[in-house]
């Protein structure tokens, strides 16, 4: 226990600079709603909306569009996520905005002489997918929004017409991509550039009006002109004019969609989840069923024992993944045995409980030669006075996805194209995945990793949850539901708690710097598991409800500019 309180101190002074004592984000809760994302203006945006009448879902639309403008490098008009709801009455639904491959991309449009060439999906015209955002955002608010939509986007134009004030490290974040990747590309230096030359500094107040524009037009005349009316056009101009693919009947032909949640049991908890194009809703309920038959709360959360069943689990469930997992309207996805206990019961029983599994040895099928995703997306949680709850992750894929904003929109758009598997038949020891069921298709939603979580107990709901990280989010979400599931912590310890990622191919762990002891690693080690010590892991910007109908936010502390906001003027506070 001593242990690992210090490691907590330790991870937090990692993170959380000396002079902000008293810890940001203690312990906030209300009975009014909360919202709990990773910018602070924009989660104030959504409480905003609350506290005029607006509900839960509402609320996370003006936190998305605020997010597109106060956090550049995940918040989007130009990407695409996912939204989970679920009502006070336990029904549930989701919606669907992933990217989609324009009509005239191709399988092997990333392969140059055999090769992945990844600069071609890290950046530039080529690695956008068509955007879903605005479309999902005008999906959810058609089916459940309570104020006009105008009054939900209003709030992200002001923002970017009248400005809004650069946190250190939004500030540092922005003059990193200047000088780096985003200064390639005239318009997106012209938008994010400081005026008039110079670095930014934190304090700074940043003004984006072409954004604004574009917002304002959203707004006014809702989702349709931005994929039929001007705002397509410069898309489609853009684009032709700079050899990429997107053109403007990729952009009137892009839908969001309406899907059924995939649910899970664990321990007497609901669990309710994205479905596929997200491999994070199977994959996590799937290592919840695998873990269902230990005992992992005797065995403590951080022991080698118990990590040893996590990443035991996690193997098992990534490699279904990579065998099994694409967009549901293109290839036929075996959810329901994937997420069944008799599978998990297999799966389980082959797990050696004092020895590593060999991940190639385990996936040779499909393993073809012997010889990392970026890190930029975003969660956010809400919940309302009612109890209507929504988790929904969004991303541009890396930090400010394709770094090209649209010339005369002021957006930027994503680099959502890499999660295709990019080189048919090839599955390698480095994580590159060639499996037919993610490869590339004009039209087909690429796989993604965004895991929204909502659990609920007894009818009412427990836990909101979600994050960014790539292939990693679906392991920061386990490691949260089974903070509050299995080992009994309160939201904002399961939170704190150290993470730790495995993914099948490569056949490593990678556990939170600070997150364990020497003795853990080199137990870890002697069961023949390869482990790395780093960094941190996600941004699980979460809510708990306990049985009163109390909400508690917990913003993710990794991440510097976070907040649990509630609305004003309604707000009761502990
Ligand atoms: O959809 C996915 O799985 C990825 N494009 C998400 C990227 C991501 O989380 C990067 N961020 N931290």
């Amino acid at each position: 226990m001593i242990r690992r309180m210090t490691a907590l101190v330790a991870l937090l002074l990692l993170v959380v600079p000396i002079s902000a004592a008293p810890l940001r984000d203690e312990a906030v809760s209300s009975r009014d709603g909360l919202v709990v994302c990773t910018s602070a203006p924009a989660c104030d945006a959504g409480t905003g909306i609350l506290a005029r009448g607006g509900n839960a879902v509402d609320a996370a639309v003006a936190t998305a569009f605020a997010l597109a403008v106060t956090h550049p490098s995940a918040g989007n008009l130009g990407g695409g996520g996912f939204m989970l709801v679920r009502t006070p009455n336990g029904d549930a639904t989701t919606f669907d905005y992933r990217e989609k491959a324009p009509l005239k991309a191709t399988r092997t449009m990333y392969l140059r002489d055999g090769q992945i060439d990844i600069s071609l999906t890290n950046a530039g015209y080529l690695a956008p997918g068509v955007p879903g955002t605005v479309r999902g955002l005008a999906l959810a608010h058609k089916r459940f929004g309570k104020l006009p939509w105008k009054e939900l986007v209003m709030p992200a134009v002001q923002l970017a017409e009248e400005g809004f004030v650069l946190s250190d490290a939004l500030s540092k974040s922005l003059n990193k991509q200047l000088s780096g990747a985003m200064g390639r590309f005239p318009t997106s230096v012209e938008a994010y550039g400081k005026p008039g030359g110079g670095r930014w500094a934190s304090g700074d107040r940043i003004v984006l009006k072409e954004l604004g524009k574009t917002l304002r037009a959203i707004a006014t005349n809702g989702p349709d002109v931005f994929y039929k009316g001007w705002i397509a056009d410069r898309i489609a101009e853009d684009a032709a004019a700079n050899g990429g693919l997107i053109t403007k009947d990729d952009l009137a032909k892009y839908e969001a969609k309406e899907r059924t949640p995939i649910r899970g049991q664990f321990r007497g908890f609901d669990i309710i989840t994205m479905p596929p194009p997200s491999s994070g809703g199977v994959a996590l309920i799937e290592m919840l069923n695998i873990l269902e038959p230990f005992d992992l709360k005797s065995k403590g959360r951080n022991t080698a024992e118990s990590m040893h069943l996590q990443i035991e689990a996690m193997r098992r469930a990534y490699l279904d993944r990579a065998r099994f997992l694409g967009d549901p309207d293109f290839v036929h996805v075996p959810i329901a045995d994937l997420i069944s206990k008799e599978h998990a019961r297999t799966l389980s029983g082959s797990i050696d409980p004092l020895k590593a599994t060999n991940s190639v040895e385990l996936g040779k099928d499909i393993v073809t030669v012997t010889a990392q995703e970026p890190d930029e997306t975003t969660h956010f949680s809400v919940i309302d006075r009612n109890g209507t709850a929504v988790s929904n992750t969004y991303t541009l894929e890396g930090g400010f996805g394709s770094r090209v904003v649209v010339k005369g929109a002021g957006f930027l758009l994503n680099n959502e194209m890499g999660d295709f598997n990019k080189n048919p038949g090839v599955t390698d020891l480095t994580g590159n995945i060639g499996t037919p069921a993610n490869l590339i298709d004009p039209g087909k939603r690429m796989l993604s990793s965004m895991t929204p979580v909502i659990v609920a107990k007894n009818g009412r709901v427990v836990l909101i949850t979600g994050s960014p990280g790539g292939r990693t989010i679906i392991n920061t979400v386990l490691s949260v539901v089974l903070g509050v599931t299995e080992f009994g912590l309160g939201v904002r310890d399961a939170v704190d708690a150290p993470r730790m990622h495995h993914q099948w191919l490569p056949d490593a762990v990678t556990i939170e710097r600070d997150g364990t002891t020497e003795e853990v690693v080199q137990k870890l080690r002697a069961m023949g598991h390869t482990v790395n010590v780093a960094g941190t892991q996600g941004d699980a910007n979460s809510i708990e409800v306990d049985e009163g109908g109390r909400a508690t936010g917990a913003a993710d502390r990794r991440s510097p500019d976070g907040k649990t906001s509630i609305p004003r003027g309604l707000t009761s506070r502990r």
